[in-house]
């Protein structure tokens, strides 16, 4: 696994400590599916979204919306 940078911008992955800018420059480097998304930065692998995510929600649903806007793939 390769972590990238912990960067200060706003975070994506609560559980797992993953900010937006990190899942991105993954997705750039042409990690575009979630399963490597997760394996390259740790992202979504975390289980304690119901109190670390202020959403409440684990963060699936972003990582796939960044991956659709940055690779093209849906
Ligand atoms: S918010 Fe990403 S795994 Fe919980």
């Amino acid at each position: 696994m390769k972590f990238y940078g912990k960067k200060q911008e706003e975070m994506l992955c609560y559980c797992m400590e993953v900010a937006t800018d990190t899942v991105i420059d993954a997705i750039r480097a042409g990690h575009s599916s979630l399963e490597a998304i997760k394996v390259e930065t740790a992202a979504c692998t975390g289980d304690e979204c119901a109190t670390k995510n202020p959403s409440g929600k684990c963060c699936t649903k972003e990582i796939k919306a960044l991956i659709a806007l940055h690779s093209g793939v849906s």
